[in-house]
């Protein structure tokens, strides 16, 4: 049973007052001065951590602490309260056990401090994660802000908590924190109207105004001196070591964290500042008719700021404090406020507003820190109470305060010290009584439902007819005269008749922390915690909408006659409900111990540390330790907790329980004077034995692990290999059959390649055989013939001697021929295959320049010159034979579109060419021109019409031509018409006619081979017409004119055609003279024109440029 454990080793002192030796109470404050003096501030009973306030910072909160502390057992290490928030912890998440931690001690104990050491030390030892770290850090923000404005300086606590906490921290399965819920009680409102001496209001009204910005103190209409304000008390307005503004800050802060928009920061900062405003409004007399004075605002600027923080109208506010409605059974009565009623009024605004405040800030709070999940939650509740108080002063909320403690006070009494003997008797187990003071008896003389103190007070704010804190006090006089714990001057009791340190106004309490003595004023009042009808209504008509949801009940329409429960009585059922969720759950204690009342470090007040050891019972919670069982368990759950730990009990047992637990116990060699059996449960001593079991089920937990794991591995990597098995199996099917395919594909074609060469191999084979066969074969014939010829020859030589003997020549000479015919026959034969290859290659070579002539034939105009290049010399003749055809095909294609009337132009167009091409040079000029014949239009012109019906025939040709004169070669014009019979020369101008020759007449026509347009008509001899002689005429028609002469001439059948002469000279008959018209090439000084000049008698010289 060797479980490590250094509690013993280099202690001060000693750590767990269970081992002191011996057990008085001087050894044991011996002890926690020896401690104390050695900054060791806590110590243990059994589990309960004992805590002295240091009073200085000391170096054991940190982070290398946490980690010291993490996951140790509780007596392992040195005490801390790390230690039992770790213990608590560990129960919470493996053991599924809520949990919670009850801080308890006097005012300045340290137990708001040791509430923040516990949760930061979960925080920081929970699971970790973005969402996780949002939620612890809301959870430790939260503080701040509930300090800044529930906290403030007492003469004992620089920090006092002026309020109750309890904070529920949910968490889930693995441990993580989820969210939390806070439960506030009774806010010490008081405070706001008023201090004692050295003390000061909330730490928020400091704090806002040293540490706002101007402008914030500007928009909130304040004033950064805090004489200014009548709430706030001027002599502790600052505390030593505590920086407001810096304060300010952190709150603001830790508001932004927790989840505070900026609008609802603004909205409780503004109720802040109309609370010190509020606090500015005073009040002074004025007389009335009926003689009663009625309080009037004295200064309205204040209320005026006050109404426009809040958007309440002035009026409203001033009138709810010089007035008071009452309302009474349907009627409604209006009685006026004399100056203290108006004060009063005020400072119960004042201190409902702020206690409203604080109350929606908790609930604000909650709002963003409460877990978001549904699913079960584990939780530990940590509980930071306002300490046990004795004030020079004490009043009404002291007397609460007081009565929470003593209520702690009996949970711990309750479950340390008698359930716990109860417990060992119950169970049968041997056990000597420890006495012990149970102050059940002084909660009864508070809480008793029939005669406590808080029913008197409550029967006594009820009651109708006058009520005043003197009447209460004489009703506790008669009620509780008897009572042990109670005192006072006037009861019946005349022990105190005589007792000078009892003022005839107070009653003084024997609590189980000390006698308290409390003055009676003020407790009807604050029990009642009335707030006017009217007042509430003004704030709720306010338009700040916070200030609205803050006086529900101002609402005209829900107006409820019936009063409000008092403020005892909801306390008292808040401590009601606060216990019993305490006991549900799994208690860790703290006890917190003020050594001196200095606030000083290093002074350890013996007294004082004497007195609160007393009080706490501490003593006796070393003596049930020390006698009794650090551990107990019924018999099931720990069987089944540690079965595994023995082999007969694991996995099953199937005796009873007990017997199973005795077999478990006994096999793991623990002491017999380690434990004890109850009746139901078995009790464990000493905590080491328990560490001693839990150590070994951790460790049989790991075998255990690791033997699921390692089955777990076993049967994963066995399905991981059976998977990769088959996926193989499938893979080399799949390459096999792919493998195969190749191989055979190789084979196929190494088979094709063999099979290629075997088949060329005998091919060849056969081919050389063959040939062979061929050359034997022609072999046989060479030497057949051979054979035949020497056999022929020797037949013919044979013959010939034959012949010459039997005349066989002619037999000889047969076979003689016959052999040549055949050698013939041989020779035509190939020849024949030569010229049948000829024949098919020129066949396929003409088909080819067919087609293609065919592709590149040129246009189908007869003037198109073009025809494509020969492809082959051998086809030049047919080449130029084909383009001849063709010119002709088209010319003929060209002509079959001719109309007659064209045809006949194109008729004489041909007569001209024959007539004239190549022999006259003017005749290119004409090519182009259109025999028009009638250029004079004779039927159309009117100047015509008498020469027109002179001419009896059609005219084929009209024009004017230049009549050369027989005597100076000049011109003259005439009119030239032709018909079928004749040609008539008229004169131009008149259109008389000077000749008309019928045109059998005529018997030739001379022209020049030159340029010019000169032609001479002769006529035959003899003829009538030929009186005059020849016409000598020129015209630039001259083609034209003769073509149509020619023609018209030849068309009639009877006479022989007239005769063109083109020559450069020529006779021209003028009467009887014969005259030689002589053409010559002109100079170029005789200009462009034909010059005609009579020479002589016989020579008519033409000059033809
Ligand atoms: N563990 C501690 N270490 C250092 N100072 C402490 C410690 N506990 C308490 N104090 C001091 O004592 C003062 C009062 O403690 P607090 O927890 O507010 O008392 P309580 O809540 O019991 O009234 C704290 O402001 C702090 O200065
Ligand atoms: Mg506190």
């Amino acid at each position: 049973m060797e479980v490590k454990t250094s509690l013993l080793d280099n202690m001060i002192g000693v750590g767990d007052m269970v081992l002191l030796e011996p057990l008085s109470e001087n050894s044991f404050i011996e002890n926690l001065k020896n401690r104390f003096d050695h900054n060791e501030i806590y110590t243990y009973i059994g589990s309960v951590v004992i805590s002295m306030n240091p009073y200085k910072s000391l170096p054991i909160y940190t982070a290398e602490k946490v980690e010291e502390y993490r996951n140790r057992n509780f007596y392992e290490l040195s005490p801390h309260i790390y230690a039992l928030a770790d213990e608590a912890y560990r129960s919470l998440r493996h053991q599924d056990k809520d949990q919670c931690i009850l801080i308890t001690g006097e005012s300045g104990a340290g137990k708001t401090e040791a509430s923040k050491f516990v949760m930061s030390y979960v925080a920081a030892v929970c699971g970790k994660g973005q969402e996780v770290n949002k939620v612890k850090e809301q959870l430790l923000q939260s503080n701040p802000v509930l300090e800044a404005f529930g906290n403030a300086k007492t003469v004992r606590n620089d920090n006092s908590s002026r309020f109750g906490k309890y904070m529920d921290i949910e968490f889930d399965f693995k441990g993580d924190p989820l969210g939390g819920v806070i439960s506030n009680y009774l806010l010490e409102k008081s405070r706001v109207v008023k201090q004692p001496r050295g003390e000061r209001n909330f730490h928020i009204f400091y704090q806002l105004l040293s540490g706002a910005s101007e402008d914030t103190l500007k928009k909130l209409k304040l004033d950064r001196d805090f004489s200014k304000y009548n709430y706030l008390s001027l002599d502790s307005a600052t505390v030593n070591g505590l920086d407001d503004a810096a304060s300010f800050r952190t709150v603001r802060n830790a508001m932004q964290i927790v989840g505070f928009m900026e609008d609802e920061v603004q909205s409780v900062l503004e109720l802040v500042a109309a609370v010190l405003k509020l606090g500015n409004i005073e009040f002074k007399p004025e007389s009335r008719v009926n003689g009663f004075d009625e309080s009037r605002v004295k200064d309205k600027n204040d209320l005026k700021e006050m109404c426009e923080l809040l958007g309440i109208e002035q009026s409203v506010l001033e009138r709810a404090f010089s007035f008071r409605t009452v309302e009474a059974k349907m009627e409604k009565v209006s009685t006026t406020l004399n100056v203290a009623q108006a004060y009063y009024a005020r400072d119960a605004l004042a201190k409902n507003l702020y206690s409203r405040l604080f109350s929606w800030l908790v609930n604000r709070i909650n709002e963003s820190i409460k877990a978001q999940t549904k699913s079960r939650k584990k939780v530990m509740g940590v509980l930071d109470i306002y300490g046990f108080e004795i004030f020079e002063d004490n009043s009404f909320e002291q007397f609460i305060i007081n009565y929470c403690n003593e209520k702690l006070q009996q949970i711990f009494i309750e479950l340390t010290l008698r359930e716990e003997q109860e417990e060992y008797v119950r169970e049968g187990i041997e056990w000597t009584n420890i006495e012990y003071f149970n102050n059940a008896i002084i909660c009864d003389l508070i809480e008793n439902n029939k005669n406590g103190i808080l029913a008197m007070l409550d029967e006594e704010c009820l009651r109708p007819g006058t009520v005043t804190d003197e009447t209460f006090l004489d009703k506790l006089n008669t009620v509780c005269a008897e009572h042990q714990h109670f005192e006072s001057r006037l009861s019946k009791n005349s022990k105190f008749l005589t007792d000078h340190s009892l003022p005839h106004n107070c009653f003084r309490i024997q609590h189980y922390a000390g006698k308290v003595l409390y003055r009676v004023e003020g407790f009807v009042d604050k029990n009642n915690d009335l707030l006017y009808r009217d007042l509430s209504q003004a704030m709720y008509k306010a338009s700040h909408s916070l200030i609205k949801l803050l006086f529900p009940e101002g609402n005209p329409t829900k107006v409820n006659l019936k009063r409000p429960p008092t403020a005892g009585f909801q306390f008292k059922a808040s401590v009601g409900t606060l216990m019993k969720n305490l006991l549900t759950k799994n208690p860790n204690y703290i006890r917190c111990i003020k050594p001196n009342d200095k606030k000083a470090p290093h002074i350890f007040a013996e007294s004082l540390v004497c007195h609160q050891v007393r009080y706490l019972g501490l003593m006796e919670n070393v003596r049930v330790r020390r006698a009794g069982y650090a551990f107990r368990q019924p018999y099931e759950p720990c069987l089944e907790r540690y079965k595994m730990l023995c082999k007969q009990t694991w996995p099953h047992w199937r005796g009873p329980v007990r017997e199973g637990v005795e077999v478990l116990l006994k096999d793991m060699q623990v002491p017999v004077e380690e434990f004890a059996y109850g009746r139901s449960k078995i009790f464990i001593r000493n905590p080491r034995t328990l560490f001693f079991l839990e150590e070994k089920r951790r460790q049989c937990l790991e075998d255990l692990a690791a033997l699921i794991q390692k089955i777990y591995r076993g049967w994963k990597c066995r399905t991981r290999f059976q998977l990769l098995k088959k996926s193989q199996v499938v893979v080399a099917a799949w390459y096999r059959r792919y493998a195969q395919q190749k191989k055979y594909q190789n084979i196929r074609c190494s088979a094709l390649v063999v099979q290629s060469f075997i088949r060329g191999w005998k091919a060849r084979k056969i081919l050389r055989e063959l040939k062979y066969k061929k050359r034997c074969e022609k072999a046989v014939t060479t030497i057949s013939a051979y054979w035949h010829g020497t056999q022929a020859r020797r037949e013919l030589k044979h013959l010939k001697e034959e012949a010459r003997r039997k005349n066989a020549i002619a037999v000889i000479w047969a076979y003689w021929l016959g052999l040549k015919v055949r050698r013939e026959y041989r020779k035509f034969f190939r020849a024949n295959a030569g010229k049948k290859i000829y024949d098919f290659t020129i066949q396929k070579i003409m088909q080819k320049y067919f087609l293609d002539l065919k592709k590149t034939m040129t246009s189908m105009s007869p003037i198109d010159k073009s025809w494509p290049a020969r492809p082959y010399g051998f086809l030049d003749g047919t080449h130029k034979e084909l383009r001849r055809m063709f010119h002709l095909w088209r010319c003929k294609k060209y002509r079959s579109q001719f109309t007659e009337e064209k045809k006949a132009t194109y008729d004489e167009k041909l007569a001209a060419s024959e007539l004239f091409k190549d022999k006259k040079a003017l005749y290119p000029n004409s090519v182009g021109q259109p025999f028009k014949g009638d250029y004079l239009e004779m039927t159309k012109n009117p100047k015509y019409q008498k020469l027109n019906s002179l001419v009896d025939d059609k005219v084929l040709l009209a024009d004017v031509v230049s009549k050369i004169n027989r005597a100076n070669g000049k011109r003259a014009p005439r009119l030239f018409l032709l018909t079928k019979k004749n040609f008539v020369l008229a004169d131009q101008k008149t259109g008389q006619v000077k000749a008309s020759v019928p045109l059998p007449d005529l018997s030739s026509v001379s022209v020049s081979t030159q340029n010019d347009g000169f032609f001479a008509l002769k006529l035959k001899e003899g003829a009538t017409s030929a009186a005059k002689g020849d016409f000598l005429l020129s015209s630039d028609r001259l083609i034209e004119i003769i073509t149509k002469l020619h023609r018209t001439g030849a068309a009639s059948a009877d006479r022989n055609r007239i005769k063109i002469d083109i020559s450069d000279e020529f006779l021209v008959l003028f009467k009887q003279d014969k005259v030689c018209v002589k053409f010559i090439q002109g100079s170029p000084k005789n200009g462009n024109g034909v010059a005609c000049k009579r020479k002589n008698n016989r020579l008519l010289e033409v000059s033809v440029p």
